[in-house]
């Protein structure tokens, strides 16, 4: 299986007849994230785990988030993680409800005690995408309906940011976080609107923490605003023919994929981004240009 992954992701491996096969282990050493620690809130969903994947490669070490509330949600989770250690990464499995800070502080404790610090943090926890919230009256929603969203999407982020900032702060004031909102939170939409109000919470977050969190902590923070992305948990709410009518609108004709997220998230997560301080960066193919 090693050898199989290798020569998927290694041009040497493709353009070569003759097999060249390090181990997994090798590929990951010349890595951008080499000596990093990351945790991945969500990282049981389709973002989160093409996140975990590329991260592990680029050599951080890395604790995979999920919920734990569902027995999906814990098998999903552990599955990831031992997909990442049959290629031969580090990784761990960490559970919370991000709803709920001393669960977030729990789990983001483990993986200092695991590996002495964490100085990335990515966070796709949001709540789960049901066609019947795309469909639903904006005008007709209880507060509880409104919560749902803020307390997994905006509460759980900043609960991940709270429980990492000092950690970061002691690893030499280095830290890389990244928050996730929509490209709706920003031009502003009716449908799903319980999504774009959390998610542009997420946006105020960025705008309004980035400095503080740079000039007293290191620690550098940052969003991205995917557009349409084929998820599993995206995909599953459209028929084919309502997909290809979505997809049609985009400029480069195509949805976004989990991987295509996950390098902008490498990017925001490694030295490459050293002088990108509290920024919305919008990966959606064309369709929303600021
Ligand atoms: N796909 C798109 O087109 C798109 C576009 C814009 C923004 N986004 C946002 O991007 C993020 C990732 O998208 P995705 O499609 O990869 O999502 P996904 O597959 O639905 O994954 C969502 C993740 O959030 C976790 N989660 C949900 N409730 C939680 C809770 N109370 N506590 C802890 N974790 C919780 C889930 O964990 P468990 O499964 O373990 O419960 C799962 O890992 C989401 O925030 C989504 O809203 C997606």
């Amino acid at each position: 299986m090693e050898v199989a992954y290798y020569m998927k992701r290694s041009r040497i491996g493709i353009m070569s007849t003759k097999l060249i096969a390090p181990t997994a282990v090798d590929a990951k050493k010349q890595g951008r994230l080499e000596g990093q620690v990351a945790v991945i809130s969500g990282g049981s969903g389709g973002m989160g785990e093409a996140t975990a994947l590329l991260f592990a490669k680029e050599g951080a070490k890395v604790a995979l988030h999920f919920s734990g509330l569902t027995d999906a949600s814990i098998k999903k989770g552990h599955n990831v993680v031992s997909k990442l250690k049959e290629l031969g990464f580090e990784a761990i499995p960490v559970h919370a409800n991000v709803s709920n800070y001393s669960e977030v502080k729990k789990a983001v404790d483990r993986v200092v005690n695991q590996w002495g610090k964490v100085s990335l943090a990515v966070c796709y926890a949001g709540l789960p995408s049901e066609m019947k919230f795309w469909k639903e009256d904006p005008l007709e929603l209880s507060d509880d309906d409104l919560h749902s969203a803020i307390n997994v999407d905006f509460l759980g982020s900043y609960h991940f940011l709270k429980a990492c900032k000092d950690y970061m702060k002691d690893n030499d004031r280095y830290g890389k976080s990244v928050l996730v909102s929509s490209t709706p939170a920003i031009y502003g939409e009716d449908i799903g609107y319980r999504f774009s109000l959390a998610k542009d919470l997420n946006r105020m977050t960025v705008k309004s923490l980035a400095t503080k969190l740079i000039k007293d902590y290191g620690v550098y923070l940052n969003v991205i605003a995917p557009g349409t992305v084929e998820t599993p948990a995206n995909r599953k709410n459209y028929s084919d023919k309502e997909w290809k009518e979505l997809v049609s609108g985009i400029p480069l004709g195509k949805a976004g994929t989990p991987e295509d997220i996950a390098n902008v998230a490498l990017f925001l997560c490694s030295h490459d981004s050293d002088y990108v301080v509290g920024q919305t960066i919008i990966v959606d193919g064309g369709e929303f240009r600021l």
